[in-house]
């Protein structure tokens, strides 16, 4: 996995080539993390202070707050009625659209086939949150929606450290096809990883065929893809010895900085840091320039063996 770096001066020239934008979305889909030293979204400095001024996420069943773009909507905040609730919901609609505008130059060989997902401010320190091991985000994952199924459409979120001192720091390991396929092996780095009986063949060819990866299933809450995902999600947390023994890499977002990565391929984890935004995108599977990549593409294969 790599970091494509984009400075501020390469922006321009960037934004003008239709090959080099979509090199991007390649190394995107294969795993990578597009880095932007310094931010493309402008943030107003009022806005900015009234972000750091709020420190909390309201309640314990949020994460964090979430701004619904579709229902210009915030939750997580306690208070949905008061001007600070107003002016937050004001912030984080401008945000959203900000990034969106972006992206639809940025990721110009998408044409905007995207569902615009939540946006979502995340005040607390990440550092030993007490959160269920679930809801972990200190333990790598990759990210599947357990309330919003994507059918094998993609995960794509856009982030901005607004902190103005401290990085925020990440550990990735690797992609959902190369942990896959260790995990059906048995080994990573030495370590057994067994996969759960529901995620070996043939459960996972029946889970998997004949309905159709993005159908939905009768038996099933979710589709069967959005099953997997899920499952796997949480075998990662779960799995203690995976979660030691893995190969690790760190990165360091610096305060002003961005950066984006699809979440639903590269297992990650945020070890510390505070105050971010974030936005994220729901890509149509059929706008990927390397579909065999995803992990429908992965999955799909594996659907398909005749083992
Ligand atoms: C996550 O998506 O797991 C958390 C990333 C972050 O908040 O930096
Ligand atoms: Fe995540």
């Amino acid at each position: 996995m790599q970091l494509v770096t984009i400075a501020e001066s390469a922006l321009s020239t960037t934004l003008q080539s239709p090959e080099r934008l979509r090199d991007i979305c390649a190394s995107l889909e294969a795993g990578d993390i597009v880095f932007f030293p310094s931010t493309p979204i402008h943030i107003g400095s009022e806005d900015l202070k009234f972000l750091l001024g709020h420190q909390q996420v309201g309640g314990a069943y949020h994460k964090n707050i979430a701004y619904r773009p579709q229902q210009d909507r915030i939750t997580g905040f306690s208070d949905q009625k008061s001007d600070t609730s107003r002016r937050l919901r004001g912030i984080m609609k401008s945000y959203s659209q900000a990034v969106i505008e972006f992206l639809r130059q940025f990721l110009g060989p998408y044409q905007a086939q995207w569902k615009v997902d939540y946006a979502s401010y995340r005040p607390e320190e990440e550092q030993g949150r007490d959160l269920t091991l679930r809801k972990r985000n200190d333990l790598l994952h990759t990210d599947a929606f357990p309330t919003r199924p994507t059918h094998g459409d993609r995960i794509l979120r856009f982030f901005n450290n607004i902190n103005p001192e401290k990085t925020r720091n990440w550990i990735t390991t690797e992609t959902f096809g190369g942990l896959l396929e260790k995990m059906r092996a048995g080994k990573i780095n030495g370590s057994a990883v067994p996969l759960p009986s529901s995620m070996q063949m043939p459960a996972l060819k029946r889970t998997l065929s004949g309905i159709g990866l993005g159908a939905l299933a009768p038996s099933l809450k979710r589709s069967p893809y959005d099953e997997f995902m899920m499952r796997f999600h949480n075998y990662l947390k779960e799995n203690s010895e995976f979660q030691s023994n893995c190969p690790k890499q760190h990165w360091e977002f610096p305060p002003g900085s961005s950066w984006m990565v699809y979440t639903d391929m590269v297992s990650h984890a945020v070890l510390s840091g505070q105050f971010a935004l974030e936005q994220t995108l729901i890509v149509s599977r059929h706008a990927m320039v390397a579909p065999e990549k995803s992990p429908y593409g992965v999955l799909s294969r594996l659907a398909a063996t005749r083992e």
